[in-house]
C-alpha cells in the first residue's frame, strides 16, 4: 500500500512539474476537428478499452466510417450531435504526454456557434485550423482566424486535412500553405504559424510521421503541440477586484478577492483605481495560510499598512498600473444574436469586475471577413466584427485587451431576453467624455414645482397607430389644462416635423426618434411640467430606458390598444390602406413589429372604450396615485 501511495504521490508530482498547453481546434463543419481530436487521443492511448469496445461497436451503428473506427464519436459525446454530425457545444479535453499537459476546447464550426468559439478562444494559448484540402481556404477559416486573432491567440498551427483524399498530393498542401499565407496570415499579427500537411482518418502525421508524405520534413502535430513554446503575454501587472471588507475585530481589516492578473507579494506598493490611493500590503492569506505571495487566480485576504478607504467594488492595482476610470472607450466586438446591434440602444456591459449600462453610440467599421477590408455599417448582424465606440452610464475600470486581457474584455447583455448578445474586448478609453461634467444648477426642480403649484410627472402612451394615443392624450391635456395645470403634449408626428426630421422608419429610426423624445420629456419634466408623450415606440427595451431615465412612480406607461380589423376599418390617415398595398415599407403591425407592453401602468382598449372614457381612466388612476 506504502509503495502505491508513494508511486501515486510522484505521477502526482510530475503531472503538476509539467507545463500546460491550452488550444482550441476550429473549422468548418465536416473539416475533421472531432476526428483529428479524437485520433489524437486514441493514438496516444489516452482513452480506456472499455471506451474502445464502445467505440468499434458505435463506430459500426453511427459511424460514418464504414466497419472502421470512427474518431469523431470519441469527442462528439453529446447525443445531438451525433444525430445531427454537427459539434454544439464546447467540449473541453484534459490530457497530458510526457513533456506537457493539454486543455483542449473542441470548438463548434456551425456559423451560429460563433459565441461558443469566442469563449473558448479567450481562454486558450494556440489555435488549430484545420482545413479540409479539397475544400481549401474557406470565408470560415478567415473569420475563425480573425476571431481568434482578436481574442488574443498569437500562435497557430494550420492543419491541412483530409490528404488522402488529395492523393497526398505536395502541390495541394503547398498551394494552400501559400494562400493562408497571402490572404490570411499576413494580415493578422500571428506571432508563430505552423503548416502540417495530416489525414485524420488515416493517422497521417498526427502521432506518427506519415509515410504517405515523406516530402514534410517538419514535425507531426502531436510533436508540434509538445514542442512549441507557448508565447505568454508581458507578464501583467497585479490587479484584484475588491470582493468583501473582512472587519471581524476592530484591529483586523482585510480585503478579499480573487486576483485577476499578475501576483502580489507582501511590501508592494498597491493603488486602489478610483481614488488613486495607495498602500504597502502587509500580509497576504490564501486560505488560512499566511503567505508572502500569491499568483493570478488565488483568492487571496490581504491587510495593508494603513487605513485608506476601500469598498467592495474597489480594484486594487499594482501602483503603476495604467488602468483608467472611463466613461466611454473604442473597442471591437462580435455580434452573435440573430436580433441586430443598434447605435443608442442600450445594453447592460459586463466586465470581470463590474455591470454597467451601455450604449453602443458609434459603429466605426465592420470588418468584411473575406478580404478584412473596414467597411461602413448602420447595424450589427449575427456574426458581425466590428469596431464601436461605447458610452457606460457610470465610470468603469477598464484596460486595453492589449495590455489586460482580463479586464480588457467585455460582454454585452440584452436587458430584455438576458442572453449574451456580443463579446469585445477594449481598444482605449475615449477620454472626451471625461472633460463634461454634470453641471448643478441652483434653481430646480422642487423650486419650479413651488412655483408652479404642482408635481410634474410623464405619462408615456404607447400603441400602433391609429389606436387613439393622440385624440386621447389631446383631451386628456384639455382636461388638465382647464383644471390649472401646466401640460405639454409631445406627439411623434409633430416632432417628425423639426426636431426628428432626419429620421425615418427603420428600427435604427425608431430608437432615435425615441431616445431623442425620452430625453426631451426628461427636460420637460424637470421644468415641472405634466408631459403627455404619444409615440408608437414599438421596441419594448427603447420603453425601458426611457422609464428608467425617471424617478419611480413618475412615469406612467399607457399602452393604448385595437384590433388590427378595427385599425383597418377605423384608418383615418389611410396609412393601413397604403401600408397593405405595400406602398409604406416598415408600417408597423403591418410589416414592422409592435412588441406589446408586458405590463403597462394602465391598459387602454379602444375597441371598447371611447376616448372620452379613457380620459376619465387615465385622470382617475393618476388622483388615485395623488400625482396630479
Ligand atoms: S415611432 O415608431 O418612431 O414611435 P412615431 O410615433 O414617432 O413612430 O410616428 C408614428 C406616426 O408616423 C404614425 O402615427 C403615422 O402617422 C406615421 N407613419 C408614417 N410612416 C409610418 C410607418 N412606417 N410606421 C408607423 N407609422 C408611420
Amino acid at each position: 500500500l506504502m509503495a502505491d501511495k508513494s508511486e501515486i504521490q510522484e505521477f502526482i508530482n510530475h503531472q503538476n512539474s509539467l507545463d500546460t498547453l491550452r488550444f482550441i481546434t476550429c473549422g468548418s463543419v465536416d473539416d475533421g476537428k472531432s476526428t483529428l481530436l479524437g485520433r489524437m487521443l486514441y493514438e496516444a492511448q489516452l482513452i480506456f478499452d472499455d471506451q474502445v469496445d464502445s467505440l468499434v461497436k458505435d463506430s459500426k451503428k453511427i459511424g460514418t466510417q464504414g466497419d472502421k473506427i470512427d474518431f469523431a464519436l470519441l469527442v462528439d459525446g453529446l447525443a445531438a450531435e451525433r444525430e445531427q454530425g454537427i459539434t454544439i457545444d464546447v467540449a473541453y479535453r484534459f490530457f497530458s504526454s510526457e513533456n506537457r499537459k493539454f486543455i483542449v476546447a473542441d470548438s463548434p464550426g456551425h456559423e451560429q456557434y460563433t459565441r461558443n468559439m469566442v469563449t473558448a478562444a479567450s481562454n486558450a494559448d494556440l489555435a488549430i485550423i484545420l482545413v479540409d484540402a479539397r475544400n481549401g481556404i474557406l470565408p470560415q477559416t478567415k473569420r475563425h482566424s480573425f476571431l481568434i486573432n482578436l481574442m488574443g491567440i498569437k500562435q497557430v498551427i494550420v492543419a491541412i486535412n483530409k490528404m488522402d483524399l488529395v492523393k497526398y498530393d505536395q502541390k495541394v498542401f503547398s498551394a494552400l500553405k501559400d494562400e493562408y499565407q497571402k490572404h490570411v496570415a499576413e494580415k493578422l499579427n500571428f506571432n508563430e504559424i505552423k503548416y502540417i500537411p495530416v489525414s485524420a482518418t488515416e493517422g497521417d502525421n498526427i502521432i506518427k510521421d506519415s509515410k504517405n508524405m515523406q516530402w514534410y520534413k517538419g514535425d507531426q502535430l502531436m510533436e508540434t503541440l509538445e514542442k512549441i513554446e507557448v508565447f505568454k503575454q508581458n507578464s501583467e501587472s497585479f490587479s484584484m477586484p475588491v470582493q468583501i471588507v473582512n472587519r471581524p475585530t476592530l484591529n483586523f481589516r482585510g480585503f478579499c478577492g480573487r486576483i485577476s492578473s499578475g501576483e502580489l507579494k507582501t511590501g508592494d506598493v498597491i493603488k486602489v483605481t478610483n481614488s488613486g490611493e495607495k498602500a504597502n500590503v502587509e500580509k497576504i492569506f490564501n486560505g488560512d495560510a499566511d503567505v508572502d505571495k500569491a499568483n493570478e487566480q488565488d483568492s487571496v485576504t490581504i491587510t495593508l499598512n494603513k487605513e485608506i478607504d476601500i469598498s467592495r467594488g474597489d480594484i486594487l492595482t499594482s501602483s503603476t498600473d495604467s488602468l483608467e476610470m472611463v466613461k466611454s472607450f473604442a473597442g471591437k466586438l462580435v455580434w452573435f444574436d440573430e436580433e441586430p446591434g443598434y447605435t443608442n440602444r442600450q445594453y447592460i456591459l459586463k466586465t470581470s469586475h463590474s455591470q454597467k449600462n451601455c450604449e453602443i453610440v458609434r459603429i466605426k467599421n465592420k470588418i468584411d471577413v473575406n478580404t478584412y477590408k473596414k467597411i461602413t455599417a448602420t447595424k450589427l448582424s449575427m456574426n458581425d466584427i466590428a469596431e464601436c465606440e461605447i458610452v457606460l452610464d457610470d465610470r468603469l475600470t477598464m484596460s486595453s485587451f492589449e495590455s489586460n486581457k482580463t479586464l480588457g474584455n467585455f460582454i454585452l447583455i440584452d436587458k430584455i431576453s438576458n442572453l449574451t448578445i456580443a463579446a469585445g474586448i477594449m481598444l482605449h478609453s475615449l477620454r472626451r467624455s471625461e472633460n463634461v461634467r454634470w453641471q448643478d444648477t441652483d434653481v430646480n426642480l422642487g423650486m419650479r414645482q413651488r412655483i408652479i403649484g404642482q408635481e410634474a410627472t410623464v405619462i408615456w402612451f404607447t400603441g400602433m397607430s391609429g389606436t387613439g394615443k393622440s385624440t386621447i392624450s389631446n383631451l386628456l391635456e384639455k382636461k388638465l389644462s382647464s383644471e390649472g395645470r401646466l401640460t405639454y403634449l409631445l406627439d411623434g408626428d409633430n416632432l417628425r416635423h423639426g426636431i426628428n426630421k432626419d429620421l425615418g422608419f427603420r428600427e435604427e429610426d425608431r430608437i432615435e426618434n425615441i431616445r431623442r423624445a425620452g430625453e426631451i420629456s426628461k427636460i420637460l419634466f424637470d421644468a415641472g411640467i405634466i408631459v403627455l408623450a404619444s409615440f408608437i415606440s414599438p421596441y419594448a427595451s427603447d420603453r425601458l430606458r426611457i422609464k428608467s431615465l425617471f424617478p419611480k412612480g413618475k412615469f406612467h406607461e399607457v399602452y393604448v390598444k385595437s384590433s388590427i380589423e378595427t385599425l383597418k376599418k377605423r384608418d383615418t390617415k389611410g396609412l393601413y390602406a397604403k401600408a397593405l398595398k405595400g406602398d409604406i415599407p416598415n408600417f408597423t403591425g403591418i410589416n414592422s413589429p409592435y412588441e406589446e407592453p408586458k405590463k403597462p401602468d394602465l391598459f387602454i382598449d379602444t375597441d371598447k372604450t371611447n376616448p372620452q372614457e379613457a380620459v376619465d381612466l387615465i385622470n382617475n388612476y393618476l388622483k388615485k396615485l395623488k400625482c396630479i
